[in-house]
């Protein structure tokens, strides 16, 4: 990240023209300054200044100061690859979408807001000082991009320690040499994980807190990462490299890369036969392709690549085995078919089954994560007996932490299981066991989850407050109340500093109804949808809180209007449904049911609902063949089952007139 000079633009300013949609920006020089002509909030044209450049290659964005202290990156970046690439153009970094001034991703909006979403990465010593009765950003940094202090800490700090010690004794060397694994994870995995904030770091850069102190990394399960743990959406390297095997022996990000440079430590496949014997690996035995061509090489097979912000291709760090295998059950890509376009999953495992067959220890291959979760993600019968089974296969706490993450709806059996991982050694496991507890009820989780309040790492900690806001006090002992008190202040106090988002406020506002004040809840909603009028989370929670309060006019307000920014969020549509089925609405609710349904035909919660709500509806043959698939897709929610049961039953005596369907239906449910 740079100022904006002749020296650091890369991008053609020189009265460019770019049409999105229809809509034109120019980007032109005025004197010294980098200017552009572009759409505002408002849909007009405007002109701003080009404050900041960010990134070098293979794109640069540029940021513009648009008041209050926030910064703001243009939707149209600078594709920096050479000519011959495809490079050298402007291009928008949503080339498909016609993003709009209503569109929450439009470029002025909080979701795109640099202060929050960018500053802590690509700065030294970031410090975002939002002021919530000013409304403004004064984000301060040391150093433009990333300089030492961003691994090593102040610099400064290192040497008053050294100054106030006497001479030859030992301090604590804040200077971290960022030798071990574990240090590399704290330091580099805090810009090269996704996470969610749970608290700004402190004024010295944070450099004594851990990585879980300051950030909840995203587990690698379907959504963000791919059922298997492979990258999806953009997701950064370390939670990748946390599930190999590699990083299980120690490996560091410094054993391939240079941390000065930035650069590898060797080319091709000299970067992998540092530790593994070239005879065994480096050969056509290996890797039947011919060595020196494409499929030849490591990285090819174990670290396939997937390109972001339209240019930039990023690899997968989880280092693993090619699975072609497991791609058509768990809708997981493979590397063999992306060069291969054309060719079908089938065809590689067969390939590879053929060319590993009798390898000298032949190769079985071992349980992974994407195998075991799959049950547990589509709620089949036996999630439990395989999430067991992984579990105790592997010692690796990320992949333990995600396979409980992958739980959807907890049977008593699945609860058990993460129930034995609450008191786990390793913080991630713990949280993500926490995390399942959300779906019970609070005084059945208070037992369970009241000893965590005082967990020693922060994250742990943040996992629980808010699940525990609410609960009955009376059977808490008193120092489990001050644990209790202690974790919700803190967290309290990281969502204000927090208070330019709307999921902050959201939060804050929960806490506040979970301490029985809903006046003020009712304040934090309002402010969070000033702060950010096209905020899902406060869009929905306040809708929430407004029906709970008997407002069921205003809350469908809201709804509609997170329906109408959101059109594909299955959530909303639900959460309408519900409303409007309790106003007795009830074809309405079922085209919203219907829905939210189809958009999340993964999700059987509204599966069911949604055939509930058609029953309803006097829709008796829809209603049973909804549920009738929701059961076959769905053998472990035994709501479906009994639903169906009970309404074959009442159809019982009208047997013969409903359609043969569903007849067919219930004379299987009971014959
Ligand atoms: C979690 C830390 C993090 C956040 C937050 C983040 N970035 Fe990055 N960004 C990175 C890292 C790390 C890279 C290098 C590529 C990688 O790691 O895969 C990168 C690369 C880039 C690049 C590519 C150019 C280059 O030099 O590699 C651009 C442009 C960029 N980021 C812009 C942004 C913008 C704009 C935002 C905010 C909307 C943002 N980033 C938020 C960490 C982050
Ligand atoms: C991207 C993170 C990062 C940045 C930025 C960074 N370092 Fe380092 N530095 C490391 C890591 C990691 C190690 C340990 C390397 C190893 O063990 O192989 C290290 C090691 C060192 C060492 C120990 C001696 C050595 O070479 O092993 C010194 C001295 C050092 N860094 C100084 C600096 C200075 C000065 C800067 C700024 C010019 C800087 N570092 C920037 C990550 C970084
Ligand atoms: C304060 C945030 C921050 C920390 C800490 C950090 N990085 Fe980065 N790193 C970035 C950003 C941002 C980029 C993208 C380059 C840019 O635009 O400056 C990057 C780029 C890189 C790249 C080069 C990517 C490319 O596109 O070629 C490597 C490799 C890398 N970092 C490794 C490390 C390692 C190893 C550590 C820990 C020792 C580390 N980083 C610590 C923010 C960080
Ligand atoms: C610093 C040493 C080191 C380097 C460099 C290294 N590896 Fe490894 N690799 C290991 C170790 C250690 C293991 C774990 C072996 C074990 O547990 O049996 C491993 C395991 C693996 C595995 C097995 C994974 C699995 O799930 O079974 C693959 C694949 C692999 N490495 C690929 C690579 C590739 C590709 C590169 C280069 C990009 C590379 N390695 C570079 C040390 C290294
Ligand atoms: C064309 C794809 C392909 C390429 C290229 C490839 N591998 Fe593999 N690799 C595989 C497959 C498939 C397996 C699993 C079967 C096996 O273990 O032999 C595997 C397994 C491995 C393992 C785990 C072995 C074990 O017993 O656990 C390591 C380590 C490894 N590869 C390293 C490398 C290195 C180093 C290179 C580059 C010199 C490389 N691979 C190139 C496909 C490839
Ligand atoms: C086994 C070797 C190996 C290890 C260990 C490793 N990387 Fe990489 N990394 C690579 C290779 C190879 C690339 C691709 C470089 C390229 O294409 O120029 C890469 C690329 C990157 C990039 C560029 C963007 C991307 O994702 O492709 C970043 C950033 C990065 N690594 C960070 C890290 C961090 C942080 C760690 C430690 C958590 C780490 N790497 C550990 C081999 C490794
Ligand atoms: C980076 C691209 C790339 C990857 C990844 C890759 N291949 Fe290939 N593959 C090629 C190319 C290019 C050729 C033709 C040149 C050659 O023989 O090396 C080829 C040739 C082959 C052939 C022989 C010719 C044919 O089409 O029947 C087979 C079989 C094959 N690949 C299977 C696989 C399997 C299985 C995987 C995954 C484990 C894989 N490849 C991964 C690029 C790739």
């Amino acid at each position: 990240m740079e100022a904006a000079t002749e020296d650091s633009v890369l991008a053609d300013f020189n009265d460019a023209e770019f049409v999105y949609f229809g809509r034109k920006t120019r980007f032109f020089r005025d004197g010294q300054a980098f200017r552009v002509t572009t759409e505002n909030a408002q849909g007009r044209p405007e002109t701003f200044t080009i404050a900041y450049t960010l990134g070098y290659a293979p794109l640069q964005q540029y940021l513009v100061d648009i008041g209050g202290g926030r910064l703001q990156p243009l939707p149209f970046a600078w594709d920096a690859r050479e000519r011959r690439e495809g490079g050298h153009r402007w291009f928008h970094l949503y080339p498909k979408e016609n993003v709009a001034p209503k569109n929450p991703l439009f470029w002025m909006n909080p979701i795109q807001n640099w202060n929050h979403m960018c500053g802590d990465c690509h700065t030294t010593g970031f410090q975002k000082n939002f002021s919530g009765s000013a409304n403004r950003f004064d984000s301060g940094w040391s150093e433009l991009g990333n300089g030492c202090e961003s691994c090593h800490g102040a610099g400064s700090a290192h040497i008053e320690a050294r100054r106030a010690a006497a001479p030859g004794a030992r301090v604590e060397d804040r200077l971290r040499p960022l030798r071990t694994l574990r240090d590399q994870i704290d330091q580099c995995g805090v810009c090269h994980a996704r996470r969610v904030r749970l608290r700004e770091a402190s004024a010295d850069g944070g450099l004594r807190e851990t990585m879980l102190d300051t950030w909840r990394p995203q587990m690698p399960h379907d959504g963000l990462y791919f059922a298997d743990g492979q990258i999806r959406d953009e997701v950064f390297e370390i939670g990748s490299f946390l599930q190999s095997k590699m990083s299980a022996k120690g490996v560091r990000c410094a054993d391939c890369h240079d941390p000065h440079t930035a650069g590898l430590k060797a080319e091709g496949n000299t970067l992998c036969l540092q530790c593994h014997a070239p005879e065994t690996f480096d050969t056509t035995r290996h890797y039947f392709h011919q060595p020196g061509t494409a499929g030849a090489q490591c990285v090819a097979c174990h670290m396939p690549s997937r390109t972001y912000m339209v240019v930039d291709p990023r690899r997968d760090h989880r280092l693993a085995i090619p699975r072609p295998d497991l791609s058509d059950r768990l809708g997981t890509p493979n590397p063999c078919v992306q060069c291969h376009a054309g060719r079908s999953n089938t065809w590689a495992a067969q390939v590879v089954a053929r060319e590993t067959a009798g390898r000298p220890g032949a190769h079985e291959f071992p349980l992974t994560l994407g195998a075991a979760a799959w049950p547990a993600l589509r709620e089949q019968t036996d999630a439990a007996s395989s999430l067991r089974a992984f579990l105790d296969s592997t010692a690796n706490p990320i992949l333990k932490a995600a396979a409980l993450e992958s739980i959807r709806t907890p049977t008593t059996e699945l609860l058990a299981l993460a129930q034995g991982e609450l008191n786990a050694s390793e913080p991630l496991v713990r949280l993500s066991a926490a995390s399942v507890f959300a779906a019970l009820p609070p005084n059945e989780r208070t037992p369970l989850l009241i000893g965590l309040a005082r967990d020693p790492v922060r994250a742990v900690r943040f996992e629980v407050a808010p699940l525990l806001a609410g609960i009955d006090r009376t059977s808490l002992t008193s120092s489990q109340r001050e644990g209790l008190d202690a974790a919700i202040d803190e967290y309290r106090d990281a969502l204000n500093r927090d208070a330019d988002r709307a999921e902050s406020l959201s939060g804050l506002a929960a806490l506040q109804l979970a301490a029985g004040d809903a006046a003020s809840a009712r304040g934090s909603f309002e402010t969070a949808l000033k702060r950010d009028p096209t905020s899902l989370t406060a869009l929905v929670n306040f809708a929430d809180f407004r029906r709970a309060q008997g407002e069921e006019f205003l809350s469908e307000v809201l709804l509609r209007r997170a329906e109408a920014l959101y059109p594909e969020a299955a959530d909303v549509h639900y959460a309408l449904g519900l409303l409007l089925a309790r106003a007795k609405r009830i074809p309405d609710a079922v085209t919203e049911l219907a829905l939210a349904a189809q958009l999340a035909p993964d999700d059987s919660n509204y599966a069911y609902v949604y055939g509930v709500s058609l029953y309803t509806a006097g829709r008796v043959d829809a209603a049973l063949s909804v549920l009738a698939a929701a059961r076959s897709r769905f053998p472990a929610d035994a709501r479906i089952g009994s639903a169906l049961d009970a309404y074959c039953t009442e159809q019982r005596s009208r047997l013969p007139a409903i359609a043969r369907e569903s007849a067919r239906i219930c004379r299987e449910i009971n014959p």
